[in-house]
């Protein structure tokens, strides 16, 4: 989507469960101003926020004021935001009750007469999981995902999608028995960043790139998500769900998916997740002997970030037991059986309250076959290494070997650095905007389909199993400000290899 030539999207409303929350608060509110900003929202739009508190439109355009101000930064505009806040409205609703549906169903009607949105309803779940299923039952129930000929009805679900396969199976069962799979729009908001929808352009739209990308040039690859943040107010949530969970079948597989991927016959949204589909496929799950070689979990103790600031340990987080065996560090190696992959580790690794924010995807080449420098050997000779830097600081670099000037032969590694920044400047984002605009448009391309989500829950079973049947007895594991257990360096250590070091913020920059 490029504000440049793209369209406005199509009346509707956006109907939000959930509209007091953080999310709408932090994310969708502030998405809707850029879109509007960008001329991307017709007159003939309206948002519907449903929630438990006791306001009316006012009250609620006033309580959302002040947040998105705060949330959009050095975008804010009075103007957009006067337009924006003219289409918000409120009503307040238990999720759970027949009654506040079907006064869902005249506020609807009424809105359609005010403000010309057809009928077309974008549903956004901004709920807890267990109330995904009731919620769309009820508004089967009275008539509002039933499409007419000329009219849409689209539901977006927020992850945690199920917490293991079992689950997501039952909850995509319960979604089905209202909604067609093609109204229900699985939203993982990396699909929404930038740098996860450029891997695709990169790799598809460069001639260069793909004759390289494969198990005779690609030595290994790591994926990286690191989080200096801890658990934050989430410590009831973490407990049940931990690192793997949290990360690993959601966001790091859809990094692995895109990476993966064949190139699909077009950027519709069926080729494209067939694609993704098929790399799902063709992971191998870990035996559970493997999973005691292949997986790494760890637990923060206490200790000191980069900028000097003293933290505690997880288990001292409000909301998590004093004897918790939650992991908050999870690292895998992961393989493929195919044709491109065969032989090529993917090692993956998520934790929190790691030395720095910072997410990337490193793949490194192979190593020229032989020196022919004089008095160089072939192991003094660092491999080429491309990383594309998810975020912050976003970009794509390539790393690798030049001479030094100089009257000997000396090599050394020099980098090419792309930033995105310098091209296209700083576009003020959330992440959301792109995956709401397509949902309005009924591109369902960046969303996951019920397939993707169980595929992603098949590869982490065997881990969840066995970690839930061997507890972790060596936990806290790794100081908070440190890169995970020693035992996610051996992982890379026992295949000879090592993690690509990532540069840590100094305490002044932290400090700014
Ligand atoms: C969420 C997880 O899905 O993603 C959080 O529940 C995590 O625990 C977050 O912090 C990371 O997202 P991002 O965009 O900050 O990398």
């Amino acid at each position: 989507m490029s504000s440049e030539t793209a369209a406005p999207a199509p009346p509707c409303v956006m109907i939000i469960f959930g509209a007091g929350g953080d999310l709408t608060k932090r994310k969708l509110i502030p998405a809707l101003f850029h879109l509007c900003h960008g001329g991307l929202l017709p007159d003939t739009f309206a948002v519907l926020g449903l929630d438990r508190l006791d306001l009316d439109d006012g009250a609620y355009r006033d309580l959302l004021a002040a947040e998105v101000r705060q949330h959009v930064g050095s975008a804010w505009d009075a103007q957009t935001w006067d337009r924006l806040c003219g289409q918000l409205h409120y009503m307040k609703a238990d999720f759970t009750d027949v009654e506040s549906h079907m006064a869902l169903c005249e506020h609807l009607t009424r809105l359609d007469a005010d403000r010309g949105t057809e009928g077309n309803y974008l549903f956004y779940l901004a709920v807890p999981p267990s109330l995904f299923g009731g919620i769309t039952r009820l508004l089967g129930e009275v008539g509002l995902t039933a499409e007419a000929a000329d009219d849409w009805r689209r539901v977006i679900i927020e992850k945690p999608f199920g917490h293991d396969l079992e689950s997501a199976q039952d909850l995509n069962r319960m979604l089905h028995e209202t909604l067609d799979e093609e109204q229900i729009y699985r939203i993982d908001h990396y699909l929404g960043k930038e740098t996860v929808q450029n891997i695709m352009v990169f790799r598809f739209s460069n001639g260069f790139i793909e004759p390289l990308w494969n198990r005779q040039h690609i030595d290994h690859v790591q994926i990286t998500v690191a989080e200096s943040v801890g658990v934050e107010h989430r410590g009831a949530y973490y407990e049940e769900a931990g690192a793997l969970r949290d990360m690993i079948p959601n966001h790091l597989l859809v990094l692995l998916g895109f990476l993966a991927m064949e190139p699909p016959n077009s950027f519709d949204s069926c080729a494209v997740r067939d694609e993704i589909n098929k790399v799902l496929d063709a992971i191998q799950p870990l035996t559970p002997e493997q999973v005691l070689t292949h997986a790494v979990r760890g637990q923060y103790g206490e200790g000191s970030m980069p900028s000097r600031e003293q933290v505690q340990a997880y288990r001292s987080s409000p909301g998590v037991a004093p004897n918790s065996r939650t992991e908050t560090f999870a690292a895998l190696k992961l393989t493929m059986d195919n044709w491109r992959w065969a032989g090529v580790p993917f090692y993956l690794r998520t934790g929190k309250r790691l030395p720095a924010q910072y997410t990337e995807v490193a793949i490194q080449f192979k190593k020229a076959p032989t020196t022919m420098f004089k008095g160089m050997d072939l192991e003094d000779m660092n491999p080429d290494m491309m990383v594309l830097r998810i975020q912050p600081d976003e970009g794509i670099q390539l790393g690798f070997s030049a001479k030094v000037p100089g009257p000997t032969m000396r090599i050394g590694t020099v980098n090419m650095d792309f930033c995105y920044a310098d091209y296209f400047g700083n576009a003020p984002a959330t992440g959301y905007e792109t995956l709401i605009y397509d949902c309005m448009h009924g591109d369902a391309t960046l969303f996951k389909h019920a397939d993707t989500v169980e595929k992603g829950w098949e590869i982490v079973e065997s881990v969840m199993d066995v970690w839930q049947a061997l507890p972790a007895r060596n936990f806290p594991n790794y100081a908070a400000g440190t890169w995970g257990p020693e035992a996610a360096e051996d992982l890379l250590r026992n295949d000879g290899r090592r993690w690509r070091p990532i540069a840590t913020p100094s305490p002044t920059r932290c400090g700014q």
